[in-house]
């Protein structure tokens, strides 16, 4: 089969597309015949070799952790899922045309493989910071890079919370902000002022890693109402940075409920063939993705 992978860490031209052996379902886990991949910044961080604790890699290396298809094999001790449905979930080397998934759901009614590859690994971290930042129905969320693949996530299930979100974004992305419920402000010069005008903050994610811990800390009034997935550097102003995943199966139960009751909808930003997966990697690394990137296989 045809797979991306690499055999060195560096930038996006490490990356080749090879041919390798099928993987094989292994006990719990499925085998997809993959019909696109989500492309998060986690792959060209761990392509980097940036984040080999959360996710060490033995080098040569597949890319890409979500991933959409259909199910070709089911592994010992699997049950609720078949030959032949179409699934998305989490795994690994999912830029390939096969993949292993350890944890998947059915596909929604109405979502196309390309758009639901795009929502595993962003709910999972959506729904997981807004629980651990405590924020509460009528309350107010600020979100610092409100935009992107985690940001457009979060901005929806506060909504469906009845959580109030003020949201900061580029120029170009204040009407997409304002499309998903939020209040919308820009980013850059003037931007604590700006979201001060706009009223109390209860609590604050940083999504960007945009140095704005000490201004979150300033605006929500205490460290432990701050949390950033983004910097980390950002205990050393006793503010929590979260890291490690919670359940990913229930993650992705809570995602079917809310994209079945119409509530949550990620844009595919683009979509990429397996050989253009080094463009997908620096399109992401630039920064400025709305909703996901996708890799079409
Ligand atoms: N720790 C964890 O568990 C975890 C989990 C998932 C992701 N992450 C990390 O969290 C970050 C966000 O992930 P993602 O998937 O949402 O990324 P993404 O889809 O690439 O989105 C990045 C967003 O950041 C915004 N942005 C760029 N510069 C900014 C600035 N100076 N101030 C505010 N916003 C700015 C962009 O908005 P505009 O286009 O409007 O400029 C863009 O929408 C990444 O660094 C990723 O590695 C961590």
């Amino acid at each position: 089969m045809k797979k991306v992978s690499f055999a060195e860490f560096g930038g996006p031209d490490v990356l080749q597309l090879i041919d390798a052996e099928e993987p094989h379902a292994g006990p719990g886990q499925v085998r997809i015949a993959v019909r696109a991949a989500g492309v998060n910044p986690v792959d060209w961080r761990v392509r980097e070799g940036q984040v080999l604790g959360a996710h060490p890699t033995r080098l040569p290396s597949g890319v890409g952790l979500d991933a959409s298809g259909v199910v070709d094999e089911v592994g010992e001790g699997v049950e609720g899922v078949e030959v032949g449905d179409r699934v998305f979930g989490e795994g690994a080397s999912t830029y390939a045309e096969f993949a292993v998934l350890s944890a998947w759901a059915l596909i929604p009614e109405g979502l196309t493989f390309e758009e639901a590859a795009g929502y595993p690994s962003v709910v999972e971290t959506a729904l997981r910071i807004i629980r651990e930042v405590g924020v509460r129905p009528g309350q107010t969320l600020l979100v610092s890079g409100a935009s992107g693949g985690v940001g457009s996530a979060v901005l929806q299930i506060a909504r469906d919370r009845n959580v109030t979100v003020i949201g900061t974004a580029g120029a170009a992305n204040q009407d997409y902000l304002r499309s998903l419920g939020a209040v919308a402000t820009t980013y850059g010069e003037g931007w604590v002022e700006r979201v001060r005008q706009l009223g109390r903050v209860d609590a604050a994610l940083d999504l960007a890693g945009s140095d704005v811990i000490r201004e979150l800390v300033e605006l929500t009034g205490d460290p432990h109402k701050v949390i950033s997935i983004a910097d980390l550097d950002a205990p050393k102003l006793g503010v929590r940075f979260s890291g490690v995943a919670g359940s990913v199966p229930d993650a992705l139960t809570e995602a079917v409920d809310l994209i079945t009751r119409g509530k949550l909808h990620i844009p595919v930003e683009k979509s990429y063939t397996l050989t253009e997966a080094a463009a997908a990697h620096a399109d992401s690394h630039a920064g400025h993705t709305r909703g996901r990137r996708v890799i079409v296989v």
